[in-house]
């Protein structure tokens, strides 16, 4: 399967509820995956899961935003082509005015060094 390269002004972003249900993804998010913002949102966001993906790798994502903490990190995704591409993800708690938490994802391209770095890791996690 082939990278599919992001652009310098990619942005993708998405939210999701509690329970990492989506509600809401935007115009880059669904051009760079492949899935229409009908096919995305309600969906678990695992619909992006590329199977190189260390589990612990997750679990540290939610761990660290169950916390209220920002996470930062290298993330492979799975297109719905079948096709991969890596983003560099910012994932953040928000509130809103009736006390609710959702989560924000914000990802940009991420450099060759950065990848590299990430898949050497990977190989190691499980
Ligand atoms: C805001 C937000 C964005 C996420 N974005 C992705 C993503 O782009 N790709 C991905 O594989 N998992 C993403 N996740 C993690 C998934 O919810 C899920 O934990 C992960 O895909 C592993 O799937 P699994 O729990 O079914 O093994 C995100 C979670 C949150 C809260």
């Amino acid at each position: 399967m082939a990278e599919i390269e992001l652009k310098e002004t990619h942005f993708l972003v998405s939210q999701t509820d509690e329970k990492g249900v989506i509600t809401f993804a935007n115009e880059d998010f669904s051009a760079v995956c492949g899935y229409s913002l009908e096919e995305l949102v309600g969906k678990p966001h695992n619909i992006v899961r590329h199977p190189d993906m260390p589990k612990a790798a997750f679990k540290q994502l939610w761990d660290t935003i169950k916390s209220g903490k920002t996470w930062t990190g290298l993330v492979k995704n799975r297109a719905k082509s079948g096709d991969f591409y890596w983003v560099y993800a910012t994932i953040m708690v928000s509130k809103n005015h009736e006390g609710e938490t959702s989560y924000l994802s914000a990802r940009k391209r991420a450099t060759p060094e950065e990848i590299a770095e990430a898949e050497a890791l990977y190989r190691t996690m499980v």
